[in-house]
Protein backbone atom coordinates (compact mmCIF):
# COMPACT_ATOMS: atom_id res chain seq x y z
CA UNK A 1 0.00 0.00 0.00
CA UNK A 2 0.75 3.68 -0.72
CA UNK A 3 1.15 6.06 1.86
CA UNK A 4 -2.14 8.37 1.37
CA UNK A 5 -1.32 11.72 -0.16
CA UNK A 6 -1.51 14.83 2.02
CA UNK A 7 -4.13 16.10 -0.17
CA UNK A 8 -6.01 13.51 -0.74
CA UNK A 9 -6.31 13.29 3.51
CA UNK A 10 -7.09 16.94 4.02
CA UNK A 11 -9.68 16.14 1.10
CA UNK A 12 -11.18 13.44 3.41
CA UNK A 13 -11.35 14.76 6.28
CA UNK A 14 -13.16 18.19 4.92
CA UNK A 15 -15.94 15.70 3.36
CA UNK A 16 -15.96 14.03 6.84
CA UNK A 17 -16.32 17.33 8.81
CA UNK A 18 -19.25 18.71 5.88
CA UNK A 19 -21.15 15.36 6.74
CA UNK A 20 -22.89 17.77 9.56
CA UNK A 21 -23.79 16.99 13.44
CA UNK A 22 -26.33 14.34 12.19
CA UNK A 23 -23.73 12.34 10.56
CA UNK A 24 -20.86 12.73 12.86
CA UNK A 25 -18.25 10.47 11.80
CA UNK A 26 -18.57 6.77 13.54
CA UNK A 27 -15.40 5.62 15.76
CA UNK A 28 -13.56 2.43 13.82
CA UNK A 29 -12.87 0.16 16.75
CA UNK A 30 -12.39 -3.46 16.69
CA UNK A 31 -15.27 -5.82 16.49
CA UNK A 32 -16.39 -7.16 20.01
CA UNK A 33 -18.61 -10.42 20.74
CA UNK A 34 -21.89 -7.74 21.44
CA UNK A 35 -21.45 -6.65 18.34
CA UNK A 36 -22.34 -9.56 16.53
CA UNK A 37 -26.62 -9.07 15.94
CA UNK A 38 -26.02 -5.64 14.78
CA UNK A 39 -23.58 -7.03 12.51
CA UNK A 40 -25.89 -9.49 11.22
CA UNK A 41 -27.97 -6.96 10.70
CA UNK A 42 -26.05 -4.65 8.60
CA UNK A 43 -24.63 -7.60 7.07
CA UNK A 44 -28.19 -8.63 5.45
CA UNK A 45 -29.12 -4.95 4.75
CA UNK A 46 -26.02 -4.54 2.21
CA UNK A 47 -25.62 -7.93 1.08
CA UNK A 48 -28.91 -8.80 1.12
CA UNK A 49 -29.44 -12.87 -0.10
CA UNK A 50 -25.30 -13.11 -0.35
CA UNK A 51 -25.19 -12.15 3.60
CA UNK A 52 -23.55 -14.72 5.83
CA UNK A 53 -25.42 -16.96 7.79
CA UNK A 54 -25.07 -16.11 11.51
CA UNK A 55 -23.55 -19.31 12.41
CA UNK A 56 -20.72 -18.54 9.69
CA UNK A 57 -20.38 -15.00 11.05
CA UNK A 58 -20.03 -16.17 15.09
CA UNK A 59 -17.01 -18.15 13.79
CA UNK A 60 -15.30 -16.23 11.05
CA UNK A 61 -15.58 -13.46 14.44
CA UNK A 62 -14.02 -16.29 16.94
CA UNK A 63 -10.86 -17.02 14.41
CA UNK A 64 -10.60 -13.58 13.20
CA UNK A 65 -11.27 -11.48 16.01
CA UNK A 66 -7.90 -9.19 15.57
CA UNK A 67 -8.74 -8.27 11.82
CA UNK A 68 -12.22 -7.71 12.59
CA UNK A 69 -13.40 -3.63 12.55
CA UNK A 70 -16.39 -1.86 12.65
CA UNK A 71 -17.33 1.68 12.54
CA UNK A 72 -19.70 2.14 15.74
CA UNK A 73 -21.83 5.10 15.80
CA UNK A 74 -22.19 6.00 19.13
CA UNK A 75 -25.84 4.63 19.92
CA UNK A 76 -25.28 0.73 19.34
CA UNK A 77 -25.47 1.38 15.83
CA UNK A 78 -23.06 0.10 13.20
CA UNK A 79 -22.44 1.77 9.81
CA UNK A 80 -19.68 -0.66 8.84
CA UNK A 81 -17.56 -3.66 9.08
CA UNK A 82 -14.34 -4.98 7.65
CA UNK A 83 -13.17 -8.76 8.11
CA UNK A 84 -10.31 -10.12 7.12
CA UNK A 85 -9.11 -13.77 7.30
CA UNK A 86 -5.48 -14.76 7.66
CA UNK A 87 -3.20 -17.39 7.23
CA UNK A 88 -0.20 -17.92 9.53
CA UNK A 89 1.09 -20.61 7.62
CA UNK A 90 1.95 -18.61 4.66
CA UNK A 91 1.44 -15.45 5.33
CA UNK A 92 -2.00 -14.90 3.50
CA UNK A 93 -4.87 -12.74 4.03
CA UNK A 94 -8.59 -12.31 2.18
CA UNK A 95 -10.74 -9.84 2.96
CA UNK A 96 -13.81 -11.65 3.59
CA UNK A 97 -16.03 -8.58 4.09
CA UNK A 98 -16.28 -4.63 3.75
CA UNK A 99 -18.98 -2.94 3.62
CA UNK A 100 -20.55 0.85 4.83
CA UNK A 101 -24.34 1.34 5.34
CA UNK A 102 -26.12 2.68 2.25
CA UNK A 103 -26.74 6.60 3.93
CA UNK A 104 -22.90 6.77 5.44
CA UNK A 105 -20.84 6.02 1.90
CA UNK A 106 -18.93 8.33 -0.60
CA UNK A 107 -17.79 10.30 3.10
CA UNK A 108 -14.11 8.10 3.09
CA UNK A 109 -15.85 5.39 5.21
CA UNK A 110 -14.85 2.42 3.42
CA UNK A 111 -11.40 3.72 2.74
CA UNK A 112 -11.04 4.78 6.57
CA UNK A 113 -11.87 0.93 7.48
CA UNK A 114 -9.48 -0.58 4.41
CA UNK A 115 -6.38 1.74 5.13
CA UNK A 116 -6.65 0.71 9.07
CA UNK A 117 -7.32 -2.93 8.55
CA UNK A 118 -4.22 -3.04 5.92
CA UNK A 119 -2.03 -1.15 8.84
CA UNK A 120 -3.24 -3.99 11.04
CA UNK A 121 -2.46 -6.77 8.25
CA UNK A 122 1.11 -5.42 7.85
CA UNK A 123 1.67 -5.18 11.19
CA UNK A 124 0.93 -8.63 12.18
CA UNK A 125 3.23 -9.71 9.43
CA UNK A 126 0.61 -10.43 6.44
CA UNK A 127 2.89 -10.04 3.23
CA UNK A 128 -0.17 -10.58 0.60
CA UNK A 129 -3.93 -9.46 1.07
CA UNK A 130 -6.22 -10.85 -1.74
CA UNK A 131 -10.04 -10.55 -2.21
CA UNK A 132 -12.66 -11.06 -4.78
CA UNK A 133 -15.19 -8.57 -6.24
CA UNK A 134 -18.23 -8.59 -8.55
CA UNK A 135 -16.71 -7.52 -11.62
CA UNK A 136 -19.58 -5.09 -12.24
CA UNK A 137 -18.68 -3.09 -8.59
CA UNK A 138 -17.36 -0.59 -9.49
CA UNK A 139 -17.29 1.81 -6.43
CA UNK A 140 -15.36 -1.38 -4.56
CA UNK A 141 -12.98 -1.77 -7.28
CA UNK A 142 -11.85 1.86 -7.69
CA UNK A 143 -11.79 1.83 -3.93
CA UNK A 144 -9.08 -1.01 -3.73
CA UNK A 145 -7.35 -0.05 -7.17
CA UNK A 146 -6.54 3.54 -5.08
CA UNK A 147 -4.79 1.34 -2.28
CA UNK A 148 -2.61 -0.45 -4.94
CA UNK A 149 -4.83 -3.52 -5.54
CA UNK A 150 -3.98 -5.02 -8.62
CA UNK A 151 -6.03 -7.89 -10.75
CA UNK A 152 -4.08 -11.63 -9.84
CA UNK A 153 -3.82 -13.41 -12.75
CA UNK A 154 -4.64 -12.52 -16.99
CA UNK A 155 -8.09 -10.53 -18.05
CA UNK A 156 -8.35 -8.02 -15.20
CA UNK A 157 -8.16 -10.91 -12.43
CA UNK A 158 -11.77 -12.83 -13.39
CA UNK A 159 -12.52 -15.89 -12.45
CA UNK A 160 -15.65 -17.11 -14.18
CA UNK A 161 -18.51 -19.06 -11.48
CA UNK A 162 -15.69 -18.73 -8.65
CA UNK A 163 -19.07 -18.44 -6.17
CA UNK A 164 -20.71 -21.17 -8.10
CA UNK A 165 -22.72 -21.13 -11.61
CA UNK A 166 -23.06 -17.16 -13.23
CA UNK A 167 -21.62 -16.18 -9.97
CA UNK A 168 -17.87 -14.34 -11.32
CA UNK A 169 -15.56 -12.53 -9.66
CA UNK A 170 -12.56 -10.65 -9.89
CA UNK A 171 -9.71 -11.64 -8.06
CA UNK A 172 -7.69 -8.85 -6.80
CA UNK A 173 -3.94 -8.56 -5.12
CA UNK A 174 -1.84 -6.27 -2.63
CA UNK A 175 1.50 -7.02 -1.99
CA UNK A 176 2.53 -5.54 1.68
CA UNK A 177 6.31 -6.13 1.51
CA UNK A 178 6.73 -4.59 -2.08
CA UNK A 179 4.19 -1.77 -0.62
CA UNK A 180 6.46 -0.83 2.21
C1 LIG B 1 -17.52 -0.24 -1.53
C2 LIG B 1 -17.94 0.57 -0.30
C3 LIG B 1 -17.47 -0.13 0.95
C4 LIG B 1 -17.25 1.95 -0.38
O1 LIG B 1 -17.55 2.64 0.83
P1 LIG B 1 -17.60 4.23 0.88
O2 LIG B 1 -17.54 4.64 2.30
O3 LIG B 1 -18.75 4.74 0.09
O4 LIG B 1 -16.25 4.60 0.12
P2 LIG B 1 -15.38 5.91 0.30
O5 LIG B 1 -16.25 7.10 0.51
O6 LIG B 1 -14.33 5.66 1.31
O7 LIG B 1 -14.72 6.03 -1.15
C5 LIG B 1 -13.43 5.51 -1.39
C6 LIG B 1 -13.22 5.42 -2.88
O8 LIG B 1 -14.07 4.41 -3.43
C7 LIG B 1 -14.49 4.82 -4.74
N1 LIG B 1 -15.94 4.92 -4.70
C8 LIG B 1 -16.74 4.69 -3.64
N2 LIG B 1 -18.04 4.79 -4.00
C9 LIG B 1 -18.04 5.09 -5.31
C10 LIG B 1 -19.08 5.29 -6.25
N3 LIG B 1 -20.38 5.22 -5.91
N4 LIG B 1 -18.74 5.56 -7.53
C11 LIG B 1 -17.44 5.64 -7.89
N5 LIG B 1 -16.40 5.46 -7.03
C12 LIG B 1 -16.71 5.19 -5.76
C13 LIG B 1 -13.81 6.13 -5.04
O9 LIG B 1 -12.59 5.82 -5.67
C14 LIG B 1 -13.57 6.67 -3.64
O10 LIG B 1 -12.47 7.53 -3.60
P3 LIG B 1 -12.72 9.12 -3.73
O11 LIG B 1 -13.73 9.48 -2.69
O12 LIG B 1 -11.36 9.70 -3.48
O13 LIG B 1 -13.24 9.36 -5.12
C15 LIG B 1 -19.48 0.80 -0.26
O14 LIG B 1 -19.88 1.32 -1.51
C16 LIG B 1 -20.28 -0.46 0.04
O15 LIG B 1 -20.48 -0.82 1.20
N6 LIG B 1 -20.78 -1.13 -1.00
C17 LIG B 1 -21.63 -2.33 -0.84
C18 LIG B 1 -20.84 -3.50 -0.33
C19 LIG B 1 -19.67 -3.83 -1.22
O16 LIG B 1 -19.74 -3.73 -2.44
N7 LIG B 1 -18.56 -4.23 -0.58
C20 LIG B 1 -17.37 -4.64 -1.28
C21 LIG B 1 -17.49 -6.07 -1.64
S1 LIG B 1 -16.04 -6.61 -2.53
Amino acid sequence: MTAEPLERFLDRRARLAAAGPDEASPILRTARESDLPELRRLDREVFQEVAYPGFLFRQLYDMYAGHFLVLDDGTGTLRGYVLAGTSALDRDSWILGLCVAPDRRRHGLGRELMTEILVRLRRSGVERVRLTVEPGNSAAILLYRSLGFRPEGPHGGLRRDYFGPGMHRRVLRLDLTAAR
